[in-house]
């Protein structure tokens, strides 16, 4: 996928921004505080309707002013599609070719965008809660069907706690509660295996591109009950084990919520054995990874990766770079000047101004 056009209107600082972009590498060079990644999260926005850095839409609205709007045209190979987003403080409508969108979902299949910002390096340090977000994006992105499931899930695991926080819990409810959550567990689970083992097939070359070396590498994950084969039986022996408990607690304290998988290099845990700057590789060798899983080039994923640059050294620089250039559409925010890119974007003062290195 390409985005051709970027119009932004009270956006973050951003009062008016009309951009064209180039189909290969765009970097976004500025001071600090110049809108670089304000820049970026409009982008990534377009993809989920979903910041990268805040859960308030509000925030994303110009100081002073009652709605933000993005307006972008991505094309997919001979698609070309208007997204426009009109961010109010309460709403937000969304349109495709200006008819509005039926579904929250069907956007992330129009501009899948895939990101890596300054707090994505820590993702192994981090709570499994962004893990688990790593997994339901990437796999909400793939399937519809997981994105219903998950939705069901979520709604069921709520009826379940404010069954539990009742004064006289009715445990035939419980029950009922509880049978439909392992329903949708069961291809929750698959789903979510599924996926990883697909990363791990590409994970290790592409950590290797990114490093320079070839280690072994892989991301395990771990299912709140074993699925072999008896998933409902053991699923059903853990909630039974856990209820007494979750009676006094007045909360679901087991299932799907809260899993996690980590990220072994050389056999041991990333997050206890390896350096920062592995950490750093390893996190973007998985949140890039996902572009490698879509086979259609028409398809590929817009990458966007803010403020990576200037936390390499010059190999891995070089790596990623190289990497980025054989790959589709791509935006880098860096402060440097000295990028000798295709496309360069200015930024100050969220004022733009394009300039193209090499003279293309
Ligand atoms: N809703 C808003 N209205 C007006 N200004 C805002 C809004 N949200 C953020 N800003 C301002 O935008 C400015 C630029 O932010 P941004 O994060 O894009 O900078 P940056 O170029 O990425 O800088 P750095 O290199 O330090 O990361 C900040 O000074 C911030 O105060
Ligand atoms: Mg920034």
């Amino acid at each position: 996928m390409i985005l051709t056009s970027l119009r932004l209107r009270d956006f973050r600082g951003y009062e008016r921004l009309d951009l064209t972009f180039d189909p290969k590498r765009n970097f976004l060079i500025g001071p600090n505080a110049a809108g670089k990644t304000n820049l970026a999260e409009a982008i990534h926005y377009l993809s989920l309707a979903r910041s990268f850095r805040t859960q308030e839409d509000g925030n994303l609205i110009r100081e002073g002013k009652d709605a933000a709007y993005i307006e972008a045209e991505v094309v997919e190979g001979s698609f070309h599609r208007v997204i426009g987003i009109e961010i109010g403080k309460q709403k937000k409508r969304i349109t495709l070719n200006g008819k509005p969108l039926r579904r929250l979902s069907e956007l992330s299949r129009v501009v899948n965008v895939i990101a890596f910002v300054p707090a994505d390096a820590a993702i192994f340090y981090g709570s499994p809660g962004e893990r688990r977000n790593y997994l339901d994006i990437g796999l909400s992105k793939q399937s519809e069907d997981y994105f219903r499931l998950i939705s069901r899930f979520n709604g069921l695991l709520k009826q379940r706690n404010a069954a539990l926080k009742r004064t006289n819990p009715d445990r035939l409810l419980l029950q009922t509660l509880t049978e439909q959550l392992i329903d949708v567990s069961e291809p929750i689970v698959r789903y979510r295996s599924m996926f990883v083992a697909s990363l791990n097939a590409e994970l290790p070359g592409l950590l290797a591109k990114l490093r320079g070396d070839s280690l072994p590498c892989e991301i395990v994950y771990r299912s709140f009950v074993k699925d072999d084969g008896h998933f409902r039986e053991n699923a059903q022996k853990a909630y039974d084990d856990a209820l007494e408990g979750d009676l006094i607690r007045k909360s679901t304290s087991i299932g799907l919520q809260r899993e996690d998988f980590s990220f072994r290099l050389k056999g041991k845990d990333i997050s206890e054995f390896g350096s920062q700057g592995e950490n750093r590789m390893a996190a973007l060798a998985l949140k890039l990874c996902p572009y490698l899983l879509i086979e259609d080039p028409d398809k590929k994923p817009i990458c966007v990766l803010d403020d990576v640059l200037s936390e390499l050294d010059q190999d891995h620089r070089e790596r990623l770079l190289h990497l980025l250039g054989e790959w589709g559409q791509t935006f880098l925010t860096a402060t440097e000047t000295d990028i000798h890119g295709e496309t360069v974007i200015d930024i100050s003062a969220h004022t733009t101004t394009r300039r193209n290195v090499n003279g293309r």
